[in-house]
């Protein structure tokens, strides 16, 4: 046990907070449709009666809809951050005013506040978790492996948690189930894509005031997220220049259209840095010595490791804080190399960030509730490791997104269903 308080013991301005969450909160779920009726199904069924659900995510207002679906669907949860800057404490303030929550996030807190809060919600013994990087997963294994046993299974929200998943899967030491929510079509396709995309563009132009018309933007990695803010910045009539490691991505931006280059290079002619790759050590000594003065430097990554800020604090001979949410590094020879958020990233930690539009994280949090779901129901099916979500759970969360949207599209046949199963119709 440790005695980490929860947010409303923390915040001194704690009812005004919790109305200014819960208007930001009441925004998002007016443009959640999946989310709306999966909160009337969860409501009338109460499938989650009993759960005890552990999270570590984002706690912004939309996020907070997940939370607050899965309350009112039965389950005691409590919530922390999985980022020390993302949290609106309004919004986790207004969270915790509901009887089955409590929330421990809070925006700005150092290492240990981070883990400490981290383990106040596996205090709740959890029988569920769901994760933003895998934080949550990785201190019930070190920490608490007496818990695991009570624990159905889990559900993982990105792709650095998937691929943390994946390697302790791997080395055969992920002791219960955890669905790759990441992985799919429902949440890669168009939250990492235009989510970051977005997203991570608005949130540039909003810290820094500046235009992107004309501007090289270099964009490391070409993944989901990497197409997104390259796809998005060449739409906003920037030039994009495409670092990889990966011949076959590093082809596919070439026949986009965009520039490809090693880092060195890029380095050299960038206005603007933006790291994707879910990697460390992707802009480092050796380019911050070439780059010209005024750059900007910003990573939408999961980890704040992709910029090596302790070598560019090690190069500066000067550091301020040239505006909200961007710390100039100034250099002996008078360059000065602009850091958005901290190297964190930076379309959930800049100050004005409010994460990817609405829209989009109602898709990602459909499938995540879809998955709690699951385990609660058919648990019993899933062995410890890593889990692909079921594909009919994400295609029903598509059709609920279309038909919310009034779109219509058709269906296959019979003779159609029966073609494209069959292997004996040849020429
Ligand atoms: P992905 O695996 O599709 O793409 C990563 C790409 O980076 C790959 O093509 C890889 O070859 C490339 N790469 C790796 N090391 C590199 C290096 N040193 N230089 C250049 N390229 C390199 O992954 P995805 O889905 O695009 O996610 C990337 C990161 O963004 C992850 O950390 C993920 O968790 C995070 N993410 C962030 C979001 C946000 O809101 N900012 C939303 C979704 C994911």
């Amino acid at each position: 046990m440790n005695d980490y308080p929860p947010i409303s013991e923390q915040l001194s301005d704690l009812e005004s907070a919790q109305r200014e969450g819960r208007r930001k909160m009441d925004w998002a779920a007016q443009h959640m449709p999946i989310m709306a009726a999966i909160r009337e199904e969860f409501e009338a069924d109460q499938p989650l009666a009993g759960e005890r659900i552990a999270m570590a995510m984002h706690v912004e207002a939309k996020t907070a809809i997940l939370v607050e679906v899965l309350a009112d669907g039965g389950a005691e949860v409590a919530v922390t951050g999985c980022n020390p800057l993302s949290t609106h404490d309004d919004v986790s303030a207004a969270l915790d005013t509901h009887e089955n929550i409590t929330s421990y996030a809070k925006r700005g807190v150092d290492d240990q506040g981070y883990y400490d809060a981290i383990h106040a919600t596996i205090d709740l013994e959890p029988t569920i978790t769901v994760d933003d990087g895998m934080d949550l997963v990785a201190a019930i294994h070190e920490d608490y492996p007496e818990l695991i046993d009570g624990i159905v299974g889990g559900a993982e929200e990105t792709t650095t948690g998937v691929h943390r998943l994946r390697a302790m899967d791997d080395d055969g030491a992920l002791e219960y189930p955890v669905f790759a929510v990441n992985d799919t079509p429902m949440k890669r396709l168009f939250d990492n894509i235009h989510g970051t995309g977005e997203s991570s563009l608005a949130s540039i132009a909003m810290t820094t005031n500046l235009s992107w018309a004309s501007k090289n933007v270099v964009v490391a990695g070409f993944g989901y997220c990497g197409k997104g803010v390259a796809r998005k910045a060449a739409g906003q009539n920037a030039n994009v220049i495409v670092t990889e490691v990966e011949p076959r991505r590093a082809l596919e931006a070439h026949m986009e259209g965009y520039d490809v280059m090693p880092m060195a290079d890029a380095a050299e002619v960038g206005d603007v840095f933006i790291t994707t790759t879910g990697n460390r050590d992707v802009i480092v000594e050796e380019h911050f010595e070439v780059m010209q003065d005024g750059v900007l430097l910003a990573n939408a990554g999961h980890f704040d490791i992709e910029i090596d800020l302790e070598a560019l604090n090690d190069l500066a001979a000067d550091r301020y804080e040239a505006r909200d949410g961007v710390d100039a590094y100034e250099l002996a020879d008078g360059r000065r190399l602009n850091v958005i958020a901290e190297g964190r990233l930076v379309n959930l930690a800049a100050p004005v960030s409010l994460g990817h539009p609405v829209e989009v994280m109602d898709q990602s949090f459909g499938v995540q509730a879809a998955c709690v779901r699951e385990l609660v129901d058919n648990g019993e099916d899933y062995d410890a490791g890593v889990h692909d979500v079921p594909d009919e759970l994400d295609r029903k969360i598509a059709e609920i997104k279309l038909a919310a949207d009034g779109v219509e599209f058709d269906d296959l046949t019979d003779v159609q269903r029966e073609y494209m199963g069959s292997w004996d119709h040849g020429t």
